[in-house]
């Protein structure tokens, strides 16, 4: 079995910083690109203009020692895994967006909400029952 993780780009956003990101995704947002480095730029083919993907990406920043702590939207003090936060074992975000544009070794959509650097770890189109609004706490 191989674990390994590849990070296969970088996302683009206009924050600098983490406390100048939204507290989550916004389709209205700002402009964002997900770059794909060289080697796995060809699997972008087939993407198109208008699809939804799931992007997987790697919120490094976060305290991966944390199980429990105050949700930052309702206050309430839940696990980890029921919360949106990058405070988890495995910092891993996700998204659900349309695609602006695509070329050959990047993916412009809107409205991410992480900082410019972070790691990218996946794309899959989405499927219908990931574009309905997750039940944030
Ligand atoms: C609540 S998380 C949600 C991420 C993703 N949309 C999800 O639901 O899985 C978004 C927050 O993560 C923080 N953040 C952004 N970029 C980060 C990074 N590279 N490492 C750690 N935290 C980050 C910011 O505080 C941002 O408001």
């Amino acid at each position: 079995m191989d674990d390994t993780l590849f990070f296969i780009g970088t996302i683009e956003t206009p924050y600098r910083r983490i406390e100048d990101c939204p507290r989550n995704i916004d389709p209205a947002g700002p402009e964002c690109r997900l770059r794909l480095d060289a080697q796995f730029a060809p699997g972008l083919l087939g993407l198109e203009a208008g699809q939804q993907i799931l992007i997987l990406y790697w919120l490094g920043a976060g305290d991966r020692r944390t199980l429990r702590m105050n949700s930052r939207k309702s206050g309430e003090y839940a696990g980890v895994f029921a919360l949106r936060t990058p405070n988890r074992p495995n910092p891993i975000g996700a998204a659900v967006l349309p695609i602006e544009s695509v070329d050959e070794s990047a993916v412009t959509v809107r409205g991410l909400d992480c900082v410019s650097g972070t790691a990218l770890l996946d794309i899959k189109p989405a499927i219908q029952a990931e574009r309905s609004a997750p039940q944030e706490r």
